[in-house]
Protein backbone atom coordinates (compact mmCIF):
# COMPACT_ATOMS: atom_id res chain seq x y z
CA UNK A 1 0.00 0.00 0.00
CA UNK A 2 1.43 3.18 -0.87
CA UNK A 3 1.47 6.63 1.22
CA UNK A 4 -0.42 8.95 -0.54
CA UNK A 5 -3.38 6.55 -0.82
CA UNK A 6 -3.11 6.26 2.94
CA UNK A 7 -3.41 10.13 3.49
CA UNK A 8 -5.83 10.86 1.38
CA UNK A 9 -7.80 7.70 3.16
CA UNK A 10 -7.37 10.20 6.14
CA UNK A 11 -8.64 12.97 4.62
CA UNK A 12 -11.47 11.50 3.25
CA UNK A 13 -12.33 10.26 6.57
CA UNK A 14 -11.86 13.67 8.13
CA UNK A 15 -14.61 14.94 5.69
CA UNK A 16 -16.87 12.63 6.18
CA UNK A 17 -17.10 13.23 10.19
CA UNK A 18 -17.43 17.04 9.06
CA UNK A 19 -20.43 16.23 7.50
CA UNK A 20 -21.92 13.72 9.74
CA UNK A 21 -21.26 16.85 12.65
CA UNK A 22 -22.58 19.14 9.65
CA UNK A 23 -25.90 16.50 9.28
CA UNK A 24 -26.51 16.21 12.78
CA UNK A 25 -26.34 20.00 13.52
CA UNK A 26 -28.94 20.48 11.06
CA UNK A 27 -31.28 17.72 12.60
CA UNK A 28 -30.86 19.24 15.69
CA UNK A 29 -32.13 22.84 14.59
CA UNK A 30 -34.58 21.35 13.20
CA UNK A 31 -36.04 19.16 16.04
CA UNK A 32 -35.34 22.83 17.96
CA UNK A 33 -37.40 24.44 15.35
CA UNK A 34 -40.30 21.89 15.89
CA UNK A 35 -40.36 22.59 19.07
CA UNK A 36 -40.78 25.86 19.39
CA UNK A 37 -43.05 26.15 16.15
CA UNK A 38 -46.96 26.49 17.75
CA UNK A 39 -49.33 24.47 17.70
CA UNK A 40 -51.54 24.78 14.58
CA UNK A 41 -54.97 23.15 12.94
CA UNK A 42 -57.63 21.13 14.56
CA UNK A 43 -57.31 18.87 17.49
CA UNK A 44 -60.57 17.16 18.04
CA UNK A 45 -60.56 15.41 21.70
CA UNK A 46 -64.02 14.30 21.63
CA UNK A 47 -65.32 10.65 20.17
CA UNK A 48 -68.32 10.15 17.96
CA UNK A 49 -70.71 9.21 21.27
CA UNK A 50 -69.24 12.10 23.18
CA UNK A 51 -70.44 14.27 20.19
CA UNK A 52 -73.71 12.99 20.72
CA UNK A 53 -74.05 13.07 24.63
CA UNK A 54 -72.74 17.09 24.30
CA UNK A 55 -74.46 18.02 21.11
CA UNK A 56 -76.26 15.67 18.84
CA UNK A 57 -78.61 14.42 21.60
CA UNK A 58 -79.62 17.53 22.90
CA UNK A 59 -79.72 19.49 20.03
CA UNK A 60 -81.66 16.97 18.02
CA UNK A 61 -84.26 16.62 21.17
CA UNK A 62 -85.06 20.26 21.02
CA UNK A 63 -85.58 20.42 17.27
CA UNK A 64 -87.85 17.11 17.00
CA UNK A 65 -89.61 18.30 20.28
CA UNK A 66 -90.29 22.02 18.62
CA UNK A 67 -91.49 20.29 15.24
CA UNK A 68 -94.34 18.65 17.23
CA UNK A 69 -95.03 21.51 19.36
CA UNK A 70 -93.52 25.33 17.57
CA UNK A 71 -92.15 27.80 19.86
CA UNK A 72 -95.21 30.36 20.98
CA UNK A 73 -92.23 33.40 20.67
CA UNK A 74 -89.36 35.01 19.22
CA UNK A 75 -87.26 34.29 21.91
CA UNK A 76 -88.34 30.49 21.65
CA UNK A 77 -88.00 30.49 17.97
CA UNK A 78 -84.13 31.95 18.43
CA UNK A 79 -83.90 29.30 20.80
CA UNK A 80 -84.84 26.22 18.12
CA UNK A 81 -82.85 27.78 15.20
CA UNK A 82 -79.80 27.86 17.80
CA UNK A 83 -80.43 24.23 18.20
CA UNK A 84 -80.87 23.72 14.69
CA UNK A 85 -77.57 25.16 14.21
CA UNK A 86 -75.87 23.24 16.79
CA UNK A 87 -77.16 20.42 15.02
CA UNK A 88 -75.97 20.73 11.54
CA UNK A 89 -72.45 21.75 12.96
CA UNK A 90 -71.93 18.75 14.87
CA UNK A 91 -72.74 17.11 11.73
CA UNK A 92 -69.71 18.97 9.99
CA UNK A 93 -67.81 18.10 13.51
CA UNK A 94 -68.47 14.29 12.89
CA UNK A 95 -66.16 14.96 9.55
CA UNK A 96 -63.15 16.30 11.58
CA UNK A 97 -59.95 14.46 12.40
CA UNK A 98 -60.55 11.32 15.09
CA UNK A 99 -64.08 10.88 14.33
CA UNK A 100 -63.87 10.25 11.17
CA UNK A 101 -64.88 6.34 9.96
CA UNK A 102 -63.57 6.37 6.55
CA UNK A 103 -63.04 9.13 3.63
CA UNK A 104 -66.64 7.74 1.85
CA UNK A 105 -69.96 7.05 3.59
CA UNK A 106 -69.16 8.30 6.69
CA UNK A 107 -68.53 11.98 5.33
CA UNK A 108 -71.93 11.72 2.94
CA UNK A 109 -74.02 10.45 5.93
CA UNK A 110 -72.49 13.63 8.55
CA UNK A 111 -73.20 15.65 5.44
CA UNK A 112 -76.78 14.08 5.00
CA UNK A 113 -77.15 15.59 8.56
CA UNK A 114 -75.40 19.03 7.74
CA UNK A 115 -78.53 19.57 5.17
CA UNK A 116 -81.12 18.33 7.31
CA UNK A 117 -80.69 19.93 9.72
CA UNK A 118 -79.86 23.38 7.78
CA UNK A 119 -83.82 22.78 6.71
CA UNK A 120 -85.19 23.32 10.46
CA UNK A 121 -82.74 25.97 11.02
CA UNK A 122 -84.27 27.95 7.88
CA UNK A 123 -87.80 26.82 9.46
CA UNK A 124 -87.38 28.45 12.52
CA UNK A 125 -85.63 31.38 11.51
CA UNK A 126 -88.73 32.10 9.27
CA UNK A 127 -90.66 30.82 12.55
CA UNK A 128 -92.41 28.41 9.85
CA UNK A 129 -93.86 25.90 12.15
CA UNK A 130 -95.03 23.67 8.91
CA UNK A 131 -91.79 23.77 7.47
CA UNK A 132 -90.21 22.73 10.74
CA UNK A 133 -92.38 19.78 11.32
CA UNK A 134 -91.52 19.14 7.74
CA UNK A 135 -87.91 18.94 8.56
CA UNK A 136 -88.18 16.39 11.22
CA UNK A 137 -88.15 13.51 8.36
CA UNK A 138 -85.15 14.51 6.56
CA UNK A 139 -83.32 14.87 10.05
CA UNK A 140 -84.00 10.99 11.32
CA UNK A 141 -83.33 9.98 8.09
CA UNK A 142 -79.94 11.25 8.35
CA UNK A 143 -79.64 9.90 11.96
CA UNK A 144 -80.85 6.59 10.99
CA UNK A 145 -78.99 6.21 7.71
CA UNK A 146 -76.06 6.39 9.68
CA UNK A 147 -76.23 4.20 12.36
CA UNK A 148 -77.50 0.98 10.27
CA UNK A 149 -74.01 0.76 8.65
CA UNK A 150 -71.78 2.41 11.29
CA UNK A 151 -73.26 1.73 14.81
CA UNK A 152 -76.15 -1.00 14.10
CA UNK A 153 -74.34 -3.82 12.19
CA UNK A 154 -77.63 -2.84 9.69
CA UNK A 155 -79.82 -3.24 11.94
CA UNK A 156 -82.56 -1.05 12.09
CA UNK A 157 -83.11 2.58 14.09
CA UNK A 158 -85.36 1.62 17.78
CA UNK A 159 -85.57 -1.15 20.29
CA UNK A 160 -83.24 -3.91 19.84
CA UNK A 161 -83.97 -7.10 18.57
CA UNK A 162 -85.33 -9.33 20.82
C1 LIG B 1 -72.48 10.12 10.59
C2 LIG B 1 -73.02 9.12 11.46
C3 LIG B 1 -74.06 9.42 12.48
C4 LIG B 1 -75.09 10.32 12.42
C5 LIG B 1 -75.45 11.27 11.29
C6 LIG B 1 -75.81 10.21 13.65
N1 LIG B 1 -75.24 9.25 14.45
FE1 LIG B 1 -75.91 8.66 16.25
N2 LIG B 1 -74.35 7.37 16.40
C7 LIG B 1 -73.42 7.14 15.43
C8 LIG B 1 -72.46 6.16 15.91
C9 LIG B 1 -71.28 5.62 15.15
C10 LIG B 1 -72.87 5.83 17.21
C11 LIG B 1 -72.18 4.86 18.16
C12 LIG B 1 -71.09 5.60 18.89
C13 LIG B 1 -70.30 4.72 19.81
O1 LIG B 1 -70.90 3.95 20.57
O2 LIG B 1 -69.08 4.84 19.76
C14 LIG B 1 -74.08 6.59 17.48
C15 LIG B 1 -74.79 6.53 18.67
C16 LIG B 1 -76.00 7.14 18.89
C17 LIG B 1 -76.82 6.97 20.07
C18 LIG B 1 -76.51 6.08 21.24
C19 LIG B 1 -75.78 6.87 22.26
C20 LIG B 1 -75.60 6.11 23.51
O3 LIG B 1 -75.59 6.77 24.56
O4 LIG B 1 -75.44 4.88 23.43
C21 LIG B 1 -77.93 7.74 19.92
C22 LIG B 1 -79.10 7.90 20.88
C23 LIG B 1 -77.79 8.41 18.65
N3 LIG B 1 -76.63 8.01 18.03
C24 LIG B 1 -78.71 9.31 18.16
C25 LIG B 1 -78.56 10.01 16.98
C26 LIG B 1 -79.51 10.94 16.46
C27 LIG B 1 -80.83 11.30 17.14
C28 LIG B 1 -79.00 11.41 15.29
C29 LIG B 1 -79.61 12.39 14.34
C30 LIG B 1 -80.08 13.62 14.84
C31 LIG B 1 -77.71 10.74 15.06
N4 LIG B 1 -77.48 9.91 16.11
C32 LIG B 1 -76.92 10.97 13.98
C33 LIG B 1 -73.35 7.72 14.20
C34 LIG B 1 -74.17 8.73 13.76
Amino acid sequence: MRRSSTSSGHSVNAARTLWVRVGLIAMLAVSVSAQRAPATGVRTLANVLQLHELLISPASDAVFNASTDPPADDKGWTAVRNQALVLAESGNLLMVGSRVRDNDNWMKMSRALVDAAALAATAAEKKDAKALEAAADPITTACMDCHRPYRDGGRQMGAPPR
